[in-house]
């Protein structure tokens, strides 16, 4: 499902005269109620594609590229990480091998690969913007964007 803002896998605005404002080192991604589901797929201004997660209402950005063989993370699933029953965070699973990737940090639960991670705001006209530069690009770790193209094998 697309929003007005930018198109899954078409980089062409629908209304660009009539977008918000983005913060500085932010683009407008779309409307918060274009990401009703648990994840949509999103391409930037600058053809990055990117993963909207709604969990439990919160919502994450995540690049669309599994670092292991290049699938596409929005047609995967989210899951709870938890110990002990209790829940501490949200991860998405990779639908191709099941790699699973924290979606505050990024990390692999089962490898040392890395996804990038972005933050997301939403303001008080629930517009939802997306930050243009990764909030995890300290944190250590592979990574693999296969020139931003997902692999469909
Ligand atoms: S391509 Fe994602 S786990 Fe293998």
């Amino acid at each position: 499902m697309c929003g007005p803002g930018y198109c899954a896998m078409s980089s062409t605005a629908s209304t660009p005269n009539q977008l918000p404002t983005p913060p500085s080192g932010y683009f407008y991604a779309g409307p918060k109620s274009s990401f009703t589901n648990e994840i949509t797929p999103i391409e930037t201004p600058l053809s990055k594609r990117f993963s909207i997660v709604n969990r439990r209402n919160k919502l994450s950005a995540v690049v669309n590229i599994c670092p292991h063989q290049g699938a596409p993370l929005h047609t995967g699933s989210c899951v709870d990480i938890e110990d002990f029953g209790i829940v501490w965070g949200s991860a998405i699973v990779c639908t191709r091998h099941g790699w699973n990737f924290d979606l505050e940090t990024g990390a692999c639960g089962s490898t040392r690969f890395v996804i990038d991670v972005f933050d997301v705001k939403v303001d008080a006209q629930e517009n939802v913007f997306v930050s243009l530069e990764p909030k995890n690009k300290d944190t250590q770790g592979p990574r693999r964007d296969f020139g931003g193209k997902e692999s469909e094998i």
